[in-house]
């Protein structure tokens, strides 16, 4: 069945209850090794100068799944299987929680965007620890996404990531500290030097993973920098830029709760990009993720300084295939520009 089909039938459906449709059917896949190998076959994209050594880990290609999709990491291996080079799960916090009331997803199809106010709805960290286990050898590099439980207070946030760190270094190759999402309330409060330093510092103690940092991409241009200078002054090794968005008025008719991904994130996103590139690149390995919806787009944020991509939004609009198009467009692109590594690429804007 062609996606737009399958858009049709899935967009009849209340957005969460489409996402656990298809979190289910990931799922039954993972359970069948031969249709994981042969989906993966079909959708991965292999091609040497895609690739990438970070951290002693290997990239196959620079399009990972964002943080969001598969919250408690139940079907990473299947996630992976379609093409991705790296999957990031969570965000997971030390005790599970239901999240926000429902409906706490919204779509906006003219605008490829979505609007969710989930609110780290997941079933904890143990349950992740005990899911994961069975999935080490996904093929591609994981990164767990964490935050903190909704009812732990502000002040004591830092007690919450560092039992994150601890009880899941084991089960994952790169942790991202979440402090952007717009859904927890308190948490973007935590987006402070002093605090980033203190979570990064933490974390470096308690685990030999490479620590990344989520930030919003409603901070102030030259706050975000600092931000970016504090994390890597404490020993993170990227960051990852940006979380959803809670400026509504890029979407007319919409409510004010949640945050924004896709399509109106996407200028956003870049210019952000662009400015911690400007002082960090060389620094710090740069993830971009916020609208990135075709291999032009890709191409233009490695260009601009990110090692590394994720998608989210544009997936649900544009369907599974679109990162083996991605992945194919920009071995296209290389070749229109005569380029043969990636490291060529990455930065040749700045
Ligand atoms: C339904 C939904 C749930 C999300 N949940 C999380 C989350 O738990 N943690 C997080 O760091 N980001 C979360 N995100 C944000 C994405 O990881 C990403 O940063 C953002 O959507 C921008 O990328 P996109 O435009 O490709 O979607 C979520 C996004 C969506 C749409």
């Amino acid at each position: 069945m062609s996606y737009k089909l399958l858009r049709a039938l899935l967009f009849r459906l209340d957005p969460e209850t489409a996402h656990n449709l298809a979190l289910r059917s990931l799922g039954l896949m993972q359970g069948i090794p031969s249709a994981c190998r042969s989906v993966g076959q079909r959708l991965t994209v292999t091609d040497r100068r895609l690739r990438q050594e970070i951290w002693d880990l290997e990239f196959g290609n620079p399009i990972g799944m964002a943080a969001g999709f598969d919250k408690n990491g139940n079907v990473a291996k299947a996630v992976a299987a379609l093409g991705f080079g790296f999957v990031e799960v969570g965000t997971v916090t030390p005790r599970p929680q239901p999240g926000n009331p429902r409906p706490r997803i919204f779509r906006f199809p003219a605008e490829e965007t979505l609007q969710n106010a989930l609110g780290f709805n997941n079933r904890g960290m143990a349950a992740m620890k005990k899911g994961l286990a069975g999935q080490r050898g996904a093929g591609v590099p994981l990164g767990i996404n964490i935050g903190k439980n909704k009812d732990t207070p502000v002040e004591r946030a830092e007690e919450d990531y560092a039992v994150l760190f601890r009880e899941l270094s084991e089960c994952c190759d790169y942790f991202v500290v979440n402090i952007s999402s717009p859904n927890t309330p308190g948490l973007r409060s935590l987006q402070e030097a002093r605090i980033v330093q203190s979570l990064v510092r933490q974390g470096r103690e308690i685990t030999p993973r490479p620590i990344l940092v989520k930030l919003a991409p409603d901070l102030e241009e030259s706050v975000a920098v600092e931000l970016g200078q504090a994390a890597v002054d404490a020993g993170a090794a990227g960051i990852v830029l940006t979380n959803t968005t809670t400026d509504y008025s890029l979407v007319a008719g919409a409510d004010r709760v949640g945050g924004l991904s896709g399509r109106v994130l996407k200028q956003r996103s870049f210019e952000l990009l662009e400015c911690l590139a400007a002082e960090l690149f060389g620094r710090c390995l740069l993830v971009s993720v916020g609208g990135v919806d075709s291999a032009k787009e890709a191409y233009r944020r490695l260009r601009a300084g990110a090692s590394l991509l994720q998608i989210y939004t544009a997936l649900i609009f544009q369907g599974p295939s679109l990162v083996r198009e991605i992945n194919r467009g920009l071995g296209e692109l290389m070749a229109r520009d005569g380029v043969e590594s990636l490291e060529e690429v990455i930065g040749a804007d700045r």
